[in-house]
C-alpha cells in the first residue's frame, strides 16, 4: 500500500518539494553550468552601463536582432526563425558574417516529430536545429513550437506537438537540449494559450485554473524545469485580460516565480502593446519590425517611457538590470560572452538530412491497412498511377514564420519513382489543382479516375497544403495568422477519392497535413491510409521507405482525429474561435480527454498507429509500490515476422475522484524496437503527481482512491490493466 503524508498540506509541500528537487535532480547542461560561474562578471557589466545602454538591450534593433553595448563587448543577440529549420535571412543583412549560402535543412514539423513518440528522436532533431543555427550565426532559435492542440482548426497546429500536456512535455525537453548543446539558445513559444489563429492578436482567453494546470502550462513548465530553455516568447493573445507576453500573473508570478524560470522572456513579433506593462509584467526583450509596428526601434512600447517611469518612481532601474541579466546570462550560457567557445555548427549535411529522413519514417503513421495492402508488393503489378497534386507540391518556403529555405525537397511522387519506377510503370496524374476559389476541373478529374481504372495500383497523395502558393501565410489552410475553415479536405478530394477508390479498390491514400480531415465520405472505402504529416525535405524518400516496407511504420497519432468537427471538445463543449474574447469552457476536456470520456469515437483515436508486424502484451501488469513511487510492469513481445517498433503507452484513471477526472490519461510511454520473437519487459515509475488532480481550491492534489492503470498500444487499444488502491491523504 503506497503511504504519501496524512495531510494535503503536507502532500502539497510533499509534491512541492519532489517538483524542486526534480528541477534540480535533471543535471543541469555544461552551458548552464558555465552561466553560473559569470554572475559576478555580468553585475560588473550592468554596473558599467548607462541606463539608454540597458534600454537598447531589452529591445529589437532590426526585425531579427536586439541591441548589444559594443563598447563592453556585447554584440547584438542575433535571432531567427524556425521551429523546423533556420529561416531566410531576414532584417539585418547577415550575409557578412554568415555563410552565403541561405538554403538549409528542412525538417519534418512538430506534430511530425511528435508522432514519432521519440525523445531521443527529439533530441537528434533539436541537434540539427541548433547545429544549423549556430553555423548561420544566430543566438536564438524561435522553437519548439508547444501549444496544445485544441482545435482541429489551428492553421499553426502544424508547428506544435500534441493535444497532450504529458506528450508535449516529453519531446519538447530533449528537442530543447539537442539545440543547446551548440551553443544556441531554444525560445519555447507561444507562451501561452496560442492555441487559434483567428484573431490572434487580440482575442483574451479566459480559463481555469484547473485547464491552466492540467493542460496548457505542463509543457512550458517541464520546458523550464527539464529543458532548462534559455528563453520563451510570449504569445500575441491576452491572458485574462493581459497580452500574454507582459503579463503580471503568467510570467511575473507563475513563470518567473512558482517555476523559477531564469531565461529570457522575447516577445512575439509586435505582440507588445503597453509601456508600462512591457517593463513591469515580466517582458525582457520587445520584438517586432519597424514596417510591421509603423513604430521605430527606439520608440518600442519598452523603451518609450522608461525615463519618465523610473522618475515617476513607477518603475526602478533595477526591473531593467534584472531584464539585462537575464539577457547577458542567456549569453554567456551560449558562450557568446565569457570563453567565447563556440562550436561552428553544420549546415546542409549529409547526416542532418538523414535524421530528417528518420524523424519523417518514424513520424508517418499507418492508420489502415486492410487485407495487408501495405507494404507493397509489386509482385504482378505491372503499372502505378500516383494520383493528386499534393504528389508533385512542395511545402518548406510556405506557412507562414516556419517557412524554411530548403536546399531541396523530395515529393512523394520523386521518393515513389526512385523506390519502384524499376520495378513498375509510374505514371501521375494531378487529378485536381491547387489554386484558390477554382471550381474542382472535370478535366483533371476525368483523367485521374480513367487512370485509376488503367492502373494496377492507385497511389494517391492528397490532404492539406499550406497555402495556395508559397506564399508567406496563404491563411487557407495549415498556415500561420489564419485557421482552417473546416475539416473538410480541399479542391474537390473527397469526391475524387470517392470516384477514383470506386474504379480501383487497390487504393492507397497518403494525406499530408498538419492534423484531422473529416474521412466519413470515403474512408471506410479505402483499404490503406497513410497520414504524413509535411514531413520535411527528405518526405518523398520517407513516404517510399514505408510503403516499400523498407520502414516499418512506428508513428502513433499525437491528436485525436475526430469523425467530424463536433466531435471535438473545443467545438462541442467549448467557445471557438469566441470574439473579444474565448471561453475554454471544454476546460480540461481536449482530444481524447473529452472523446473517452463523453464517449465519443473518435475515426482515429490519440495514440493510434499500426505496424507491418503485431505485438503481443501479457495479459497481466505487475504493479509494486514503494516509498513515493508506483511500478509498473509490462512485457511486450513481437509476435509477427519483421523488426519493427511499438509505442507502449501508459493511461492512469481514478475511480472516485471528489472532481470530475477525464476517463483516462497518458501518464507514461516507452517506445521499444524488437526483432520477430524478441521480448521486452517496460517498466514505468510513476509518482505523485502522476495520480494528481488540480483543485481550484487546493492546487494539486493526490487523493486515496483507487486508480486503474492500463497500458496499451493507443488510448482505445488497451491490452493490460491493473487497480491499485493508494492511500494518499
Ligand atoms: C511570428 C510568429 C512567431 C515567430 C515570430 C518571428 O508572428 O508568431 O512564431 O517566431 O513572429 O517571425
Amino acid at each position: 500500500m503506497l503511504q504519501f503524508p496524512s495531510s494535503p498540506k503536507i502532500g502539497r509541500t510533499l509534491l512541492a518539494a519532489a517538483s524542486c528537487v526534480a528541477a534540480f535532480a535533471t543535471p543541469l547542461t555544461t552551458h548552464a553550468q558555465a552561466a553560473e560561474g559569470h554572475e559576478a562578471e555580468i553585475q560588473s557589466l550592468i554596473d558599467q552601463m548607462t541606463l539608454d545602454e540597458k534600454l537598447k538591450m531589452i529591445r529589437a534593433t532590426s526585425s531579427f536582432t536586439s541591441g548589444g553595448v559594443g563598447r563592453l563587448g556585447i554584440r547584438e543577440l542575433v535571432m531567427s526563425d524556425g521551429p523546423h529549420g533556420v529561416r531566410h535571412e531576414h532584417g539585418r543583412d547577415m550575409q557578412a558574417d554568415a555563410h552565403a549560402e541561405d538554403r538549409s535543412t528542412y525538417l519534418p514539423v512538430g506534430i511530425c516529430l511528435a508522432s514519432t513518440w521519440n525523445p531521443e528522436l527529439g533530441h537528434d532533431f533539436g541537434n540539427v536545429l541548433g547545429s544549423e543555427a549556430r553555423y548561420r550565426r544566430k543566438d536564438v532559435i524561435l522553437g519548439p513550437g508547444v501549444n496544445i492542440i485544441r482545435t482541429p482548426l489551428n492553421g499553426r497546429n502544424f508547428e506544435y506537438l500534441s493535444e497532450d500536456p504529458y506528450l508535449s512535455g516529453e519531446m519538447a525537453v530533449g528537442y530543447i537540449q539537442g539545440v543547446q548543446q551548440n551553443d544556441v539558445a531554444a525560445c519555447v513559444k507561444h507562451y501561452l494559450a496560442n492555441n487559434q489563429e483567428t484573431n490572434r492578436g487580440t482575442v483574451d482567453v479566459q480559463m481555469s485554473d484547473r485547464a491552466l494546470h492540467e493542460i496548457y502550462l505542463p509543457a512550458f513548465k517541464k520546458a523550464v524545469q527539464e529543458g532548462h530553455a534559455y528563453s520563451l516568447m510570449g504569445a500575441y493573445n491576452r491572458f485574462r485580460g493581459q497580452f500574454a507576453t507582459h503579463n503580471e500573473f503568467l510570467i511575473n508570478d507563475l513563470l518567473k516565480g512558482e517555476l523559477g524560470f531564469d531565461g529570457v522572456v522575447i516577445s512575439d513579433w509586435g505582440a507588445a502593446h503597453d509601456p508600462y506593462q512591457s517593463l513591469a509584467y515580466g517582458l525582457d526583450i520587445e520584438m517586432g519590425s519597424e514596417l510591421k509596428d509603423g513604430m521605430a526601434y527606439e520608440d518600442f512600447y519598452i523603451v518609450r517611457d522608461a525615463k519618465e517611469l523610473i522618475d515617476a518612481g513607477r518603475i526602478s532601474e533595477d526591473m531593467i538590470d534584472d531584464k539585462v541579466e537575464r539577457i547577458l546570462r542567456l549569453m554567456y550560457r551560449i558562450h557568446k560572452l565569457g570563453d567565447q567557445r563556440r562550436l561552428v555548427g553544420e549546415f546542409n549535411s549529409a547526416a542532418h538530412q538523414q535524421t530528417a529522413r528518420k524523424v519523417a519514417a518514424e513520424g508517418i503513421v499507418l492508420l489502415k491497412n486492410e487485407g495487408g495492402l501495405l507494404p507493397l508488393d509489386l509482385s504482378g503489378v505491372q503499372s502505378i498511377a500516383v494520383i493528386g497534386a499534393n504528389a508533385d507540391h512542395k511545402h518548406a518556403e510556405a506557412g507562414g514564420s516556419s517557412q524554411v529555405p530548403a536546399l531541396y525537397e523530395i515529393t512523394p511522387l520523386q521518393g515513389i519513382r526512385e523506390a519502384f519506377d524499376d520495378q513498375v510503370q509510374i505514371d501521375y496524374f494531378p487529378g485536381y489543382a491547387i489554386a484558390k476559389g477554382k471550381k474542382p476541373s472535370r478535366k483533371l478529374r476525368r483523367e485521374a479516375v480513367k487512370a485509376a481504372r488503367d492502373h494496377d495500383l492507385v497511389i494517391f497523395v492528397g490532404g492539406f497544403v499550406h497555402g495556395y502558393d508559397n506564399s508567406w501565410g496563404g491563411n487557407a489552410f495549415d498556415a500561420e495568422a489564419g485557421d482552417k475553415p473546416d475539416m473538410h479536405l480541399p479542391f474537390g478530394q473527397d469526391e475524387l477519392i470517392h470516384e477514383v477508390s470506386a474504379a480501383n479498390p487497390h487504393t492507397v491514400l497518403v494525406l499530408y497535413g498538419g492534423g484531422a480531415a473529416d474521412m466519413t465520405g470515403w474512408v471506410d472505402q479505402i483499404p490503406a491510409l497513410v497520414q504524413a504529416w509535411y514531413p520535411g525535405m527528405e518526405g518523398g524518400h520517407a513516404l517510399a521507405d514505408i510503403l516499400s516496407g523498407q520502414v516499418n511504420p512506428s508513428g502513433k497519432l499525437p491528436v485525436t482525429f475526430p469523425k467530424v468537427l463536433e466531435d471535438s471538445g473545443a467545438h462541442a463543449l467549448g467557445e471557438y474561435p469566441g470574439g473579444d474574447s474565448v471561453q475554454y469552457k471544454d476546460d480540461i476536456f481536449v482530444g481524447y480527454r473529452y472523446a473517452d470520456t463523453y464517449d465519443v469515437a473518435p475515426q482515429f483515436p490519440f495514440g493510434h498507429g499500426l505496424s507491418y508486424t503485431t505485438f503481443n502484451y501479457a495479459p497481466e501488469l505487475h504493479v509494486s509500490t514503494a516509498d513515493d513511487a508506483v511500478t509498473v510492469e509490462t512485457q511486450i513481445t513481437n509476435t509477427g515476422d519483421v523488426a519493427g517498433a511499438e509505442v507502449v503507452q501508459l493511461y492512469v484513471s481514478q475511480e472516485n475522484p471528489s472532481i470530475r477526472r477525464p476517463a483516462k490519461e497518458l501518464k507514461g510511454f516507452q517506445k521499444v524496437f524488437l526483432q520477430p520473437g524478441e521480448s521486452q519487459t517496460v517498466t514505468f515509475t510513476l509518482h505523485q503527481d502522476a495520480f494528481s488532480a488540480y483543485h481550484e481550491d487546493e492546487g494539486w492534489v493526490m487523493e486515496p482512491d483507487t486508480y486503474r492503470l492500463q497500458v496499451g498500444s493507443s488510448s482505445r487499444d488497451l491490452r493490460a490493466s491493473a487497480e491499485q488502491e493508494l492511500e494518499a491523504f
